[in-house]
């Protein structure tokens, strides 16, 4: 357990433009900074970060939270290891609370197994470089393939023993279960015998964006035919392979200085790269990219330059999968090694500037490419080049931004000799097609997160009519009022009126609790749940307390509410204006809020009574009810007078 003391030092320490720097480029607007949400595919920036206010939030996706929630989000790490991140980053000494049994078994799943895959790194690596073993076979191996000392070192290679279970048994002396190690995918269970799946190969860690080791490649020494050159960790808690890149930790800042990214398709790839002084570079593993994949490089990067290693029939079969990073808005070029070449080999045969000059000399436009190899397969039919036009068509059709696909429509004309014209109608038709097919559908974000479920309620919920309103309006002033103190009036036995001082939150909780009602969305009543339990111990939560809860559907919806949703926006000059007035009408917005929400649930009560009394037959049970609501509707009625006494005055 991380000590209150640590965890305050880290929070009054961070700046969250140089936490959320470090993932996303961002550019200065007025007060803020903006950039493209890591969170949701955009090409505008809706992502905006107040360093005044130390949020952060996305108007495209809804997304909002402190430097801390940005972390838990980006990195998908747990609370606690969210600050041990942000405690490294600014070298603040972590102070640890003694820890109990029970917070033991609390520490997630995931930092168990990010926990084992470090002790595994560091059992393959000392392997590598001190054991007899691994001095022999792994390191003189990689020597061999003239990969340098300080490049081992970097990419933190290492070398897995041939004894069998060599890692797993030495993991089980130091106390990692045999469950964790079969997740993990390290150790691997057959008729009762467990062994190590890397067993007898080279070890490249894999390591997420922030650096930590999430997963490892093996490759083999020897050229056994029945055994995979490679194997990988399996997909788990910490891994995902359609969401990692390899190489990424090391590439993403030079990616965002060099505006490109080389995609090569393994391991040694970017080791070789790396060595030949090219940073900028990342391996898919063999497969091609997924949505995630491009969206995580699009973060730092608009330009991918694929270096293929290639015959033309396999960059054929790989066409279409470009298509889709030219679809995600991606500038793509190309480059064809010589053959029998790949980019690995090429380095390892040639000095780094000529690698260097190699790749930019060859980098070849992906569409231009692709429209240059299919004429060449045309040879004059007709047919095949009708084809072959309705090919580049679709290609340009994906591109998202209308000045490129005009651009790419006149190369391409001249190019296959056909007017620009005609290719321009085929384009139109197909974008016709396309946004036929989507206009029932409304844009929402993939990837659905905890923070997705819980985003700013929809134009519908904020509709008057939904109840969701007067909740929403309540606790937003529960949450940024609660400790301010109004004046109401009561009237004393003498029936005289005196004036008494109250805090907003006791007002609140102490109206809602006597008259017994309840909050519909389910998040709301857990935020005035928490407040009603502050208050028996005589506290008020403040923002701090909900913007740190470890729930984090709870502090996103705080904060969601504590930061108006003009705040933040462009016209944040005009708006401020009244966000400015409202702490000093904070009584009248109280009550109006108070007597809207109770209203509100009055309204719902006498329909469901009238509903009621329609579905009774009994007539005395009817008359109970008729007086039931004829009460009822006097409150109501009262309390619209009063609101609108308050809202008119
Ligand atoms: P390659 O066969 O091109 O490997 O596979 P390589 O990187 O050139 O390796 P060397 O030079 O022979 O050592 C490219 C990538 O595909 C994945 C690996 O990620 C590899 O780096 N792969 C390949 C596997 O996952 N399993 C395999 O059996 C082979
Ligand atoms: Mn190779």
């Amino acid at each position: 357990m991380i000590s209150r003391d640590t965890i305050d030092t880290i929070l009054s320490t961070i700046r969250i433009e140089e936490v959320i720097g470090d993932f996303v480029t961002l550019r200065r607007r007025g007060v803020n900074l903006i950039g493209l949400c890591p969170f949701h595919n955009e090409k505008t920036p809706s992502f905006t970060v107040s360093p005044a206010k130390g949020i952060y939030k996305c108007f495209g996706c809804g997304k909002a939270g402190n430097g801390v929630g940005f972390i838990m989000e980006h990195e998908h790490f747990s609370f606690p290891e969210a600050l041990r991140y942000l405690a490294n980053k600014y070298q603040i000494e972590i102070e640890e609370e003694i820890q109990t049994a029970e917070m033991q078994e609390q520490i997630s799943e995931r930092e168990a197994l990010f926990n084992l895959n470090q002790f595994a790194l560091d059992f393959f690596e000392k392997t590598l470089h001190t054991a007899e073993e691994g001095k022999a076979i792994g390191l003189s191996y990689l020597k061999e393939r003239g990969i340098r000392e300080d490049i081992i070192r970097k990419f933190r290679l290492g070398y897995s023993p041939s004894t069998w279970d060599a890692l797993t048994a030495n993991a089980r002396e130091h106390g990692y279960s045999m469950e964790l190690l079969i997740k993990s995918g390290l150790t691997l269970q057959k008729d009762e015998r467990a062994y190590d799946r890397f067993h007898s190969r080279v070890i490249f860690p894999i390591q997420g964006i922030s650096g930590k080791v999430i997963g490892f490649g093996g490759r083999i020494l020897t050229s056994e035919k029945n055994r995979p050159k490679y194997v990988n960790s399996p997909e788990s808690e910490i891994y995902n392979k359609s969401k990692s890149l390899y190489g990424i930790y090391f590439a993403r800042n030079t990616i965002s200085s060099k505006n490109n990214c080389y995609l090569v398709e393994g391991y040694t790839d970017v080791i070789s790269l790396h060595q030949a002084g090219i940073e900028n570079v990342v391996a898919s593993s063999g497969t091609s990219l997924t949505h995630e994949q491009i969206r995580m490089i699009l973060r730092f990067t608009k330009q991918i330059t694929i270096l293929y290693d290639g015959d033309p029939a396999g960059i054929k079969a790989s066409f279409r999968g470009i298509d889709m990073i030219v679809e995600e808005g991606m500038d793509v070029k190309i480059v064809l090694f010589p053959d029998g070449e790949d980019p690995d080999s090429y380095a390892r045969n040639h000095h780094p500037s000529e690698v260097e000059s190699f790749i930019t000399t060859h980098a070849d436009n992906f569409i231009l490419f692709k429209a240059r190899l299919l004429l060449e397969e045309t040879q004059g039919d007709p047919i095949k080049k009708a084809n072959l036009v309705k090919e580049i068509v679709h290609t340009i059709s994906l591109i998202p931004d209308g000045i490129s696909r005009a651009l790419y429509i006149k190369e391409c004309s001249a190019l296959l000799n056909v007017s620009e014209q005609i290719l321009m109608n085929e384009v139109r038709k197909i974008l016709r097609n396309k946004l036929k097919k989507q206009l029932p559908e409304v844009e929402k974000p993939e990837d659905i997160g905890w923070m997705e479920a819980v985003s700013s309620p929809s134009q519908e919920e904020l509709d008057l009519n939904s109840d969701i309103y007067q909740e929403r309006e309540l606790i937003r002033q529960l949450l940024l009022y609660g400790q301010e103190e109004i004046t109401l009036l009561r009237t004393d036995e003498k029936g005289k009126e005196e004036p008494f001082p109250v805090r907003v939150a006791d007002f609140i909780i102490i109206d809602i609790v006597r008259d017994e009602l309840e909050f519909e969305s389910l998040l709301y009543r857990k935020i005035f749940t928490e407040f009603v339990e502050a208050r028996e111990r005589n506290e008020i939560p403040d923002d701090k307390y909900f913007k740190l809860h470890s729930d984090p559907e709870i502090a996103h919806t705080a904060i969601d509410l504590m930061v108006s949703p003009y705040e933040l926006s462009e016209n944040w000059e005009k708006n401020n204006i009244l966000i400015d007035e409202e702490p000093k009408h904070i009584k009248e917005l109280v009550l109006s809020a108070m007597l809207s929400f109770k209203a509100k649930k009055l309204d719902k009560i006498i329909t469901a009574k009238q509903k009621q009394i329609r579905e009774i037959t009994d007539p005395g049970e009817v008359e109970l009810l008729l007086a039931e609501l004829r009460n009822l509707k006097v409150s109501n009625i009262q309390i619209n007078k009063e609101l609108g006494r308050i809202i008119t005055k």
